[in-house]
């Protein structure tokens, strides 16, 4: 469904991403673990649109379309949606008006099964739709920054830290949706730092160190992996 060939990426003259490559299968959940500064939001940054890689024989290839250089909405408008690290609802918006934002860059009108989708994964946000996005708990936001992608009926949904801020049990909660929603039919990357949870339920797995993936596998095997379990699993 998306595969990364040899990608650099470069703030300015700081390097983040060199020679990045990486493959999802459709119906797959595959994680992307790394320290913090590894590169895992610019490399979800550049899969979405928001930063172009610097060197010309780099690609990007999405459900067989090369998408290097297209613009953010034109992705998401094929059926790629990312939801950012730290949610970035609009605060001063309604839950209802937030979801409503998500159905924006897509075609035709967002109709009541979108709605119902949402709220079949996320029963809370329909019990606080009308309420502002701004007074909802960090979990509800991050919930809500989630039903708004789906909104977008993407096949590929891109995640960057989804549990990061969030409460133990929230935690869980959230990890849970996620398999749910690939469950339902849609393919996930998932950017995470507790690489415990996100190896638990994918089935491959890359770990970023300093721009550069040094291991990749099936996530299973990762997690038993001596390395691993020293430099991202706290053992
Ligand atoms: N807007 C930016 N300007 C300059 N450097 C940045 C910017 N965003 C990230 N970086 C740098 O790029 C590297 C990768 O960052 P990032 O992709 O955010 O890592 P991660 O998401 O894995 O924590 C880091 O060294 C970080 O300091
Ligand atoms: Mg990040």
């Amino acid at each position: 469904m998306l595969t990364l060939e040899k990608i650099n990426v470069s703030y300015g003259s700081i390097r983040a991403l060199h020679g990045i490559s990486l493959e999802v299968k459709k119906g797959e959940i595959v994680a992307l673990i790394g320290a913090n500064g590894a590169g895992k939001s610019t490399t979800l940054r550049t899969i979405s649109g928001l930063l172009k890689p610097s060197n010309k024989d780099s690609k990007i290839t999405f459900k067989d379309v090369q998408i290097q250089g297209a613009l953010p909405h034109k992705i998401v408008e094929m059926g790629l949606s990312h939801v950012p690290e730290g949610r970035r609802v609009f605060p001063e918006m309604s839950v209802y008006e937030n979801l409503l934002m998500g159905a924006h860059s897509r075609k035709g009108k967002p109709g009541q099964a979108d709605f119902e989708r949402v709220y079949h994964h996320f029963p809370r946000l329909k019990e606080r739709i009308k309420q502002l996005a701004g007074t909802l708990s960090g979990g509800e936001q991050q919930m809500l920054a989630m039903g708004r992608a789906l909104m977008a009926r993407p096949d590929l949904l891109i995640l960057d830290e989804p549990s990061m801020g969030l409460a133990p049990m929230l935690v869980e909660e959230i990890f849970h949706i996620i398999e749910d929603i690939n469950v339902a039919g849609t393919t996930i990357l998932l950017v995470e730092q507790n690489a415990h949870l996100a190896l638990e339920i994918s089935n491959r797995a890359y770990v970023l160190e300093t721009g550069e993936i040094v291991l990749e596998g099936l996530a299973q095997e990762l997690a038993t992996n001596e390395d691993i379990r020293k430099s991202y699993l706290g053992e």
